[in-house]
C-alpha cells in the first residue's frame, strides 16, 4: 500500500536534511551557538542540519517562518528569551503565539549577557556609565537585535532601572550591531557574553558590566551592574523549538539527539569558551520547556511593562 502511518514515518525520521532558522543575522550569538550545535546534531541524527538566517522584528520573523511551517520534523528555530516569551509582552500585537503556535522540544543553553559600549565612551565603571550617560542622554543610542529581542531588552530593563532615557537603534541581529558599535555609531549594546568577549578581549569594545545575578568565570573581573548599585537581571537562554503539532516520536527523537549533541565533550568546551552555560539534564525536556516558556513569559511581563516600552 501507498499509505505510510505517521508512526512509520517518525520511526525513519529524518530521511532528508534538516533546516535550523537562526532568526537573527550571521556573527550574532544565536547564530553562533545555533551553528556549533547544527553541525554535530547532523552527525548525531544522520542527517545534515542547515542553518538559514532569517533576521527581522528582533527574532520575529524567522520564529513566526517555523510558526507557519510544516510540523513534521525537518524545520526548527533556535528561539531564544526574546522571540520566545519577552515579544510576547513587549508588542502590542505578537506576530505569534509563543505558548501555542509551537512544539516546544529542547532548552540548550542559559547566556549571560553584557554591557558593551563604544571603546572611546568616557566611563570605565557601571557607575561612571550611568552617570555620563544621565548627562549625555540626548545625543547618544543604544544599538539592539531588534524590538523584542533579548539585547533589547536587556538595555531597555537597565535603562529604566538606571533612569536613562536613550534612544534605541534596532538591527536584524546583534552581528551588524556589534560592528556599528565598533565603528561608534552608536555608544552601547547589550550583547549575549557569547559574541562580546572576543571583542572584549579584543579591546574593540569596552565592557560596562555583566547583567547577571553574578559575574561569569568567562570574564570573571566584569563586574555585575548590581555590584555597582542597579539591581537589573538580564540573561537569554536558546532553545529548539517546531512548529505546533509535530508527532511525538518525532520530538522525543529530535530531542534525544540534541541531549546527546549537549554531551559532547567539544560542543561543551567550545561553549564554555564563550560564556555559555549548558542547562542541566532536568532541564532538557520537552515537558520543562513548556512550563519554562511559560514562567518566562510571566516573569518579563512586569518589568517590560515597568519600562513603558512597547511595539505597535
Ligand atoms: C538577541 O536576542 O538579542 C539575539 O540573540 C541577538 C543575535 O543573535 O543577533
Amino acid at each position: 500500500a501507498l499509505c505510510v502511518t505517521t508512526a512509520a514515518v517518525a520511526q525513519d525520521y529524518p530521511t532528508r536534511p534538516l533546516t535550523m532558522v537562526i532568526p537573527f543575522a550571521a556573527g550574532g550569538p544565536t547564530d553562533v551557538l545555533g551553528r556549533i550545535v547544527a553541525q554535530r546534531l547532523g552527525e548525531v541524527i544522520g542527517q545534515q542540519v542547515v542553518v538559514e538566517n532569517v533576521g527581522g522584528a528582533g527574532g520575529g520573523n524567522g520564529s513566526q517562518r517555523v510558526a507557519n511551517a510544516a510540523p513534521d520534523g525537518y524545520t526548527m528555530v533556535l528561539g531564544t528569551v526574546g522571540t520566545h516569551a519577552q515579544n510576547q509582552t513587549l508588542y502590542k500585537r505578537p506576530l505569534y503565539n509563543a505558548e501555542t503556535d509551537f512544539t516546544p522540544v529542547a532548552l540548550l543553553a542559559d547566556v549571560p549577557i553584557v554591557l558593551v559600549a563604544r571603546n572611546d565612551l568616557p566611563a570605565k565603571t557601571f557607575r561612571e556609565f550611568v552617570a555620563y550617560t544621565k548627562a549625555n542622554a540626548a545625543k547618544m543610542s543604544f544599538a539592539s537585535a531588534g524590538s523584542g529581542s533579548a539585547s533589547h531588552l536587556a538595555c531597555t530593563v537597565t535603562n529604566s532601572t538606571a533612569g536613562l532615557n536613550v534612544t534605541h537603534v534596532p538591527y536584524r541581529g546583534t552581528g551588524p550591531a556589534m560592528q556599528d558599535l565598533q565603528g561608534g555609531r552608536v555608544d552601547y549594546l547589550c550583547d549575549m557574553i557569547s559574541t562580546a568577549k572576543a571583542q572584549i578581549d579584543g579591546k574593540t569594545v569596552k565592557p560596562i558590566a555583566i547583567l547577571t545575578k553574578t559575574r561569569s568565570p568567562a570574564l570573571p573581573d566584569l563586574p555585575t551592574a548590581s555590584e555597582e548599585g542597579v539591581d537589573v537581571e538580564a540573561y537569554t537562554w536558546n532553545a529548539i523549538f517546531l512548529p505546533k503539532g509535530a508527532p511525538a516520536a518525532v520530538v522525543k527523537k529530535l530531542n534525544a539527539a540534541l541531549i546527546e549533541t549537549m554531551k559532547t565533550p567539544s560542543v561543551r568546551e567550545r561553549l564554555a569558551g564563550l560564556g555559555a552555560v549548558v542547562v542541566a539534564p532536568e532541564r532538557q525536556t520537552p515537558e520543562y520547556l513548556v512550563s519554562f516558556v511559560k514562567s518566562e513569559i510571566e516573569k518579563w511581563a512586569a518589568p517590560i511593562k515597568a519600562s513603558g516600552v512597547q511595539v505597535e
